[in-house]
């Protein structure tokens, strides 16, 4: 596939096939990820890839977590979002929820939907990403880099990917489970594997807005 057309056919996959990846396709796209540039080169990025037992006792885990108790995320996450912020979410809610057929006012499978997060929607793999405490906006700058970096090289190999701040929710089970020290800040999971094709919810697909409005042309 050609770059553009990677970039353009990727999308989050929100349910996985069971099949585990083979080790030497998941280190080809770890290493390619790794081409990722970052500050003076730092390459802050940590990360833990859970699989088999322990992605499992990963996301039991969180499930309890997100049934009994309130998100405690170790970075705050966004509070209110301004205009035109507050609407592109909501299209992005509302694209998700129609392709899995959940009505706007159905609060129970919204709900649902959204702890299907706490599964990592099945993903046979889930890498819990994080990023040293002592660095701020600009080291999270570069784990941003890797992260788009490892969802397209993944889409390239023909795998799937979500990323999710959902994972980091409650960063005490990464760190019971992954034994991350409280040095680390965990900022997301990505959830990845083989894209279930049958799934409603992979029929999803986001619009962009035109580059204008993102993007000032200065002569
Ligand atoms: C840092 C980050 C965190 C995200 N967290 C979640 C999440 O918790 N749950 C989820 O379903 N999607 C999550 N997403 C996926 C976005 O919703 C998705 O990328 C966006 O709607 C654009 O859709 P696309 O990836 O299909 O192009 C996250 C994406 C990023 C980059």
């Amino acid at each position: 596939m050609r770059l553009s057309e990677v970039l353009e056919s990727r999308h989050s996959v929100r349910a996985f096939l069971p099949t585990e990846v083979p080790d030497e396709t998941l280190l080809r796209v770890l290493r390619l990820a790794q081409r990722a540039p970052s500050w003076c080169n730092i390459q802050p990025w940590r990360v833990w890839l859970l699989s088999g037992d322990a992605r499992v006792r990963f996301t039991r885990a969180m499930e309890e977590a997100a049934t009994a108790r309130l998100p405690c995320p170790d970075v705050a996450f966004p509070g209110d979002y301004p205009e035109p912020y507050a609407s592109h979410r909501k299209a992005c809610g509302k694209v998700l929820y129609e392709a899995m057929g959940v009505a706007r006012d159905d609060g129970a499978a919204r709900r649902a939907a959204w702890m299907r997060n706490f599964a990592a929607f099945d993903a046979p793999h889930v890498a819990l990403v994080g990023i040293d405490r002592s660095f701020g906006l600009y080291g999270a700058l570069d784990v941003g880099c890797w992260l788009e970096a490892l969802m397209l090289a993944a889409h390239a190999e023909g795998l799937g990917t979500c990323a999710q701040a959902a994972l980091a929710t409650f960063p005490d089970v990464a760190r019971q489970v992954a034994g991350m020290g409280d040095e680390v800040s965990i900022l997301f999971g990505v959830a990845l594997g083989y894209e279930d094709p049958a799934a409603a919810a992979n029929r999803a697909r986001t619009a962009r807005q035109p580059v204008e409005d993102n993007v000032t042309f200065i002569r």
